[in-house]
């Protein structure tokens, strides 16, 4: 099974929203600028966590900047837009000032060549595939512009083939971790982050050129921790109608090994067992136990 709909199509193999591949052409022809920085990630590997800390950088820790609209607003979605809430990338990105940062989930065969070609810095995020699939799935039920995951059981299967929107999550992590040996890629995960948040900024930090003294870390720390982007109306994604709040919250639990209260145990080893399969030719390993 997979899940295209009349809502959704293929670019490639890979299932996207009818509105990306309606305006694949123009998409794929998104004109980079030099100083633009790409943030991107499978969905939920914790995106929006890493656009809060990239924010924030850039505006040397200055929380009222950061509030000035909601995260979607201040860094374009480069194949989505949100009915009501964002315009198509094409109109918002061409009327930002540079340095402009935007985000992406698409796999990095996918990406507009013209990021490429400008040699434009990208930071990307991975999370471990127990822990993303859970999110994924609880994602998928509370928002109304994706397809209806079904039920736990059913979506296991489904994401474990690769069908679900953005496509496969083992593609998704193993092509751009290869990709960053030919290209300015910044690599970071969603567990490194969690352990140590201090280490993994400053990582941010260096990559970005800046230099914000150490009081100005602990602040970015605070402020992009959890709790306070939960109740941050900025970062929580109140704004966006097309979430059901009443299904699930979108900063739902922001924890490590929540997979061990979804899966089962016949799940987890047939899980391990596809898991050693699709990752046999790659050196990329993630942390899946807390
Ligand atoms: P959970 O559903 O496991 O809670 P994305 O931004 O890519 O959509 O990822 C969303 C996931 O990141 C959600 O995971 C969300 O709770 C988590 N997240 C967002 N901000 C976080 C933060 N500051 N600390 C930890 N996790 C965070």
């Amino acid at each position: 099974p997979d899940q295209l709909s009349c809502t959704f199509r293929q670019i490639d193999g890979i299932t996207l929203e009818k509105q990306t591949c309606s305006l694949w052409e123009k998409i794929w022809a998104f004109q980079a600028r030099p100083d633009d920085l790409l943030i991107a990630s499978y969905p939920k590997a914790g995106t929006t966590w890493t656009q809060e800390i990239v924010d924030l950088i850039q505006n040397d820790g200055d929380v009222e900047k950061s509030r000035r609209s909601p995260i979607q607003q201040r860094q374009p979605f480069l194949e989505c837009s949100i009915p009501g809430l964002t315009q198509w990338v094409k109109d918002s990105a061409d009327a930002m000032p540079s340095p402009r940062t935007l985000k992406t989930h698409l796999p990095v065969q996918l990406v507009p060549p013209s990021f490429w070609e400008k040699n434009c810095k990208v930071i990307y995020v991975a999370r471990n595939a127990k822990d993303n699939m859970v999110s994924y799935y609880h994602f998928q039920r509370m928002n109304k512009r994706l397809p209806d995951p079904g039920s736990w059981d059913e979506y296991f299967e489904v994401f474990l083939a690769g069908k679900v929107i953005w496509g496969s999550w083992f593609e998704h992590v193993k092509n751009w971790w290869r990709k960053k040996d030919s290209h300015p890629i910044l690599y970071i995960f969603y567990e490194d982050m969690l352990k140590d948040p201090k280490r993994e900024i400053r990582k941010v930090i260096e990559f970005l050129g800046k230099n914000l003294k150490e009081e100005v870390l602990d602040k970015i720390v605070y402020h992009t921790s959890f709790d306070v982007m939960k109740n941050n109306p900025m970062t929580n994604y109140t704004h966006d109608k097309h979430l059901n709040y009443k299904l699930s919250p979108f900063m739902r639990k922001g924890i490590m090994g929540d997979w061990k209260n979804q899966f089962t145990e016949a799940q987890n080893k047939k899980f391990n067992e596809d898991y050693e399969k699709h990752m046999a030719d790659t050196s990329l390993t993630f942390c899946m136990e807390p």
